[in-house]
């Protein structure tokens, strides 16, 4: 079946066509309109010029995908939109949008969740992927540990108990004058520093929980870099991206090793902008490696936000009957 996917809970709008259901699943057209450049001065995304660059957006990027995709909206079976979690201005512009074009062309409407969306990504990668397998979910807003029980049922097992390891990481980036968002900038720092320059506190929880806390984290590099300023003293930038960027690896490693222990899955899956990261990549590795159990990341086009991600999950939600009406809303988190 043909689903056409929309995408719009923080600061890219994003229209997909993809084949899902008939072999390996296909993406025609993964259409993304980035208003990273916009917010970039501010330092930040501001909600209210992301509500207001979505609708400028959607109908031609929506246009652009069907002319891509080389089809009609009669060619399309259903309709897939982002409804939760996300800015709620940007969220309601996907949302009404998907809502009305299901509605012209009397097509079923799927709610998606993002962070299913972002998990979902991975079945384009790797088409064989089924559940169970437990799942990372390291992205700019979330930071969960879910163990995916069907490709609908989903149950999570950790969390940041503040900061999502995005944030930290363009956080500590924008201190060193980075442009936002800053964790590709990162990576590519990280890779001319030493990694065991400096020693900051580790983001996993100590106890018996499968929790992170990512502030604690970030105000250490912080105050690192700001004691060292106020004493007119340089630093390495590329050392302190390569000290924090080893600390999240071994945050991530630890508390995954727990929920091993605990759960004793056998495929790891990771998805969101954060598993773009390439330490990080390598050190999921050598983790999965170490244990001996499957990693599944996606490709890198695949991690940041976009609608091919939302159709893939969109059809396993309509496969199990999910149907959003006219009176779906968005909902923040
Ligand atoms: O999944 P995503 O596109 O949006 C959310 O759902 O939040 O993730 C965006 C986050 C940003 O914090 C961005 O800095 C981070 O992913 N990111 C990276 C890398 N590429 C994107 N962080 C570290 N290393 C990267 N290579
Ligand atoms: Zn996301």
């Amino acid at each position: 079946m043909l689903i056409f996917a929309m995408e719009s809970s923080c600061d890219e709008t994003s229209a997909s066509i993809c084949r899902m259901g008939e072999g390996e699943p296909q993406i025609l057209t993964n259409r993304i309109a980035s208003q990273i450049a916009t917010h970039a001065l501010y330092g930040g995304v501001v909600p209210e010029i992301a509500s207001r660059a979505h609708t400028e957006a959607i109908s031609s990027l929506t246009r652009e995908a069907f002319e891509e995709a080389g089809v009609t909206p009669a060619d399309i079976d259903a309709v897939a939109v982002t409804y939760t979690p996300g800015l709620v201005g940007a969220l309601i512009v996907g949302v009404n949008f998907a809502k009305s074009f299901a509605y012209a062309n009397d097509l079923p409407l799927i709610p998606v969740n993002h962070i299913r969306g972002h998990i979902a990504a991975n079945y384009f990668t790797h088409p064989d992927l089924k559940p169970p397998y437990f799942a990372l979910v390291a992205s700019g807003g979330h930071t969960s540990l879910i163990h995916v029980k069907s490709f609908t049922e989903f149950e999570t097992v950790g969390r940041t108990r503040d900061d999502a390891i995005g944030e930290a990481f363009d956080k500590v980036a924008r201190v060193m004058g980075l442009p936002y968002p800053g964790g590709a900038e990162m990576d590519k720092l990280a890779s001319l520093g030493n990694r065991d320059a400096i020693k900051f506190p580790s983001a996993a929880i100590v106890g018996e929980n499968l929790d992170f806390s990512f502030s604690g984290l970030k105000t250490a590099v912080i105050n690192y870099i700001h004691n060292l300023e106020q004493k007119g003293l340089s630093y390495s930038r590329e050392d302190v991206a390569a000290s924090f960027t080893r600390t999240v690896e071994k945050s991530v490693c630890r508390k995954l090793g727990d929920a091993l222990e605990l759960y004793g899955f056998d495929t790891l899956v990771v998805a969101g902008g954060v598993s773009a990261n390439s330490h990080l990549r390598a050190a999921l590795e050598r983790f999965a490696k170490q244990k001996k159990i499957r990693l599944c990341l996606p490709e890198r086009s695949l991690c940041g936000d976009n609608a091919a991600m939302i159709a893939a999950q969109g059809y396993y939600e309509y496969m199990d009957g999910v149907r959003g009406g006219c009176d779906l809303n968005a909902i923040p988190s």
